[in-house]
């Protein structure tokens, strides 16, 4: 697979899938930038850059992109990865809640790549995955605003792929199934039973297990690499078969 050379910016980058993207991607021979929410999400041993990068604030946007030509003359790679869960039905969805959900997942996505696109027009061409989930698929009890957040990034790439094709930008989405990291581990807890709640969620998966954030980063990193040179525009699912059921 060849990512070797190309310059990769993932968000989200400190946990879960992004660090397992960072680090797939790294070890393919990608110059990673991992962009962290926190400073406490910093690694004092990476092998790679680490910069603060808040997806909601367009300065840090501008200030990643600078960081990526200045170190390494500009950017192929974009993974957008960073999210955020809360749970809740309408009812229980208050305009804050929507309004943050809806910012992280869905507008910060979209302020990334409208900075991105030019630095890769200019380089003749580039890569955008962006991290969807099952949740854009199918129905997921008490994920109204995730859901609605994440079906918005699937159409969001759609249309992102039609218009950037000429330009030589490929632009695919991936829907996870349940995966163990920070965030499916806080869900469990949440639930008041997370061994019953963890039971549930495998038992969705028709592989019969929950799904490791390497599972996930390898088929990111496959979209962002040669071998995926005619795909674009696709919504892939990495979940045990879970779409399926
Ligand atoms: P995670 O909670 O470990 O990772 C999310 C990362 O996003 C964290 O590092 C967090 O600090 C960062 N983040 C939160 N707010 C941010 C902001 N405003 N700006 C920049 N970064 C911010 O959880 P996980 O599972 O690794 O999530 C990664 C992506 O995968 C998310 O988009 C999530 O919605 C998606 N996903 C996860 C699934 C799962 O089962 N774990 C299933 C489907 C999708």
């Amino acid at each position: 697979m060849s990512v070797k050379g190309k310059v990769a910016l993932v968000t989200g980058a400190g946990t879960g899938i992004g660090k397992a993207t960072t680090e797939y991607m790294r070890a393919a021979g990608a110059h990673v930038v991992a962009g962290l929410f926190t400073e406490a999400e910093r690694s004092p041993t990476s092998s790679f850059p680490q910069r603060l990068l808040d997806v909601r604030l367009q300065a840090d946007w501008d200030d990643a992109i600078a960081y990526c030509r200045g170190e390494f003359g500009g950017l192929d790679i974009l993974v957008n990865n960073a999210g955020i869960l809360i749970e809740g039905s309408v009812e229980e969805t208050t305009d804050e809640t929507w309004d943050l959900i809806l910012d992280v997942n869905l507008k910060g996505l979209f302020r990334g790549c409208r900075s991105v696109i030019p630095e890769m027009r200019q380089r003749g061409g580039g890569v955008i995955v962006n991290v969807a989930s099952i949740d854009a698929l199918s129905g997921a009890i008490r994920h109204l605003a995730y859901s609605t957040s994440k079906g918005g990034v699937t159409a969001l790439t759609r249309s992102l792929a039609t218009d950037h094709a000429p330009d030589g930008i490929r632009v695919n989405a991936i829907c996870p199934g349940t995966i163990e990291t920070p965030m499916v581990e806080k869900m469990f807890q949440d639930s008041g039973d997370s061994v019953a709640a963890r039971e549930i969620s495998i038992a969705k998966h028709p592989l019969g297990r929950l799904g490791i954030a390497e599972e996930v980063a390898s088929v990111i990193a496959f979209l962002c690499s040669s071998d995926a040179s005619f795909v674009t525009g696709q919504s892939i699912s990495v979940d045990g078969g879970r779409s399926i059921r």
